[in-house]
């Protein structure tokens, strides 16, 4: 742990061990998802151990035998986020597995399109069960894994949680209302436990969310861009928007998961760090 910067010199590795999260566990939630890829490839190479955990087994699995084969930890289990029996069992074979829990990635989330709004569609009769299970998804599907391995952090007394926003929850996107508000709630979430896990278990374990602006996934592709590769009208509003004119590099998110997760940010809880070239910043004019 580094402690004092004056007694290091030009040439020990200050840097890289106030980068590092060797040796360390991290769980990632939806990392079979597109931009789970990335975001685990940094945390491997930064030094942890993974457990993958996803839904969809067949895209995790095979994302975990990938990193294993190239050399990393790496380990699939599957969990559905709003299933805290699942989740327990996986909490188990961890703690088995490397005995510990240091960070929590809830990546899991995502849009119900039955929960959106389209511009000739009207926001009275949109069903209350999509509506109620993009919440469900979102924002349940991040409070539940972070009771089920927050708990294992409290009792380490360490734990670095890292939830996922998007540019949704600060000012609500037209269409997406159950997905803007369980973001929007996520923001508030994260603070809240930020809050509660210092308060009470102590400053060794930290809750902060990274808001990425738009990058193109197998979710919003179809919105965002026509089959030749050309912007929809929804992907030119938000490249107009967005102050570096493209979308995001899933690549361009890992360096502040591993900020936020390292003791680089040991005095860092409580914050949403947007990711989104200039979006959030920009008024439009
Ligand atoms: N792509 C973007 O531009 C963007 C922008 C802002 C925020 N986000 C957020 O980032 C996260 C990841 O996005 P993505 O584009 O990689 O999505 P993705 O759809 O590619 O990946 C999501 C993953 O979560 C898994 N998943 C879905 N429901 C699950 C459940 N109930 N339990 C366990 N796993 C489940 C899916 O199987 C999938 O592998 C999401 O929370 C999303 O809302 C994405």
């Amino acid at each position: 742990m580094i402690n004092n910067l004056a007694e290091y010199t030009m040439n020990s590795p200050y840097l890289t061990e106030l980068f590092s999260l060797q040796n360390q566990v991290a769980v990632v939630t939806g990392a079979g998802g597109a931009l789970a890829n990335a975001l685990v490839r940094g945390l491997v190479q930064a030094g942890a151990r993974a457990a993958l955990l996803d839904r969809n087994v067949e895209r995790g699995r095979e994302f975990a035998e990938q990193l294993t084969a190239q050399g990393a930890q790496a380990l699939f289990l599957t969990a559905d986020v709003l299933n805290r029996e699942q989740l327990e069992a996986d909490r188990d074979v961890i703690l088995k597995t490397w005995g510990r829990i240091d960070i929590l990635v809830n990546l899991a989330g995502g849009n119900v399109p039955a929960a959106t709004v389209a511009d000739d569609q009207s926001f009275f009769g949109v069903p209350l069960e999509a509506l109620r299970s993009t919440f469900d998804l979102n924002w349940t599907g991040t409070v539940l894994p972070s009771q089920v391995f927050g708990e294992v952090m409290a009792q380490q007394k360490s734990g670095s949680i890292v939830n996922i926003s998007s540019m949704a929850a600060q000012r609500p996107l037209t269409r997406v209302i159950a997905y803007a508000s369980a973001k929007a709630g996520i923001d508030n979430f994260t603070r809240w436990l930020a809050i509660e896990m210092a308060r009470k278990y102590g400053e060794g374990l930290r809750v902060n969310a990274i808001a990425p602006g738009f990058f193109i996934g197998a979710q919003n592709r179809a919105m965002l861009l026509n089959p030749d590769g050309s912007l929809t009208d929804r992907g030119k509003k938000i490249i107009a928007q967005t102050p570096a004119g493209r979308f995001g590099e899933a690549e361009e998110l890992v360096g502040a998961l591993i900020w936020l997760c390292s003791p680089a940010a040991r005095f860092v809880t409580g914050v949403v760090i947007p990711v989104d070239g200039g979006y959030s910043a920009f008024g439009g004019v």
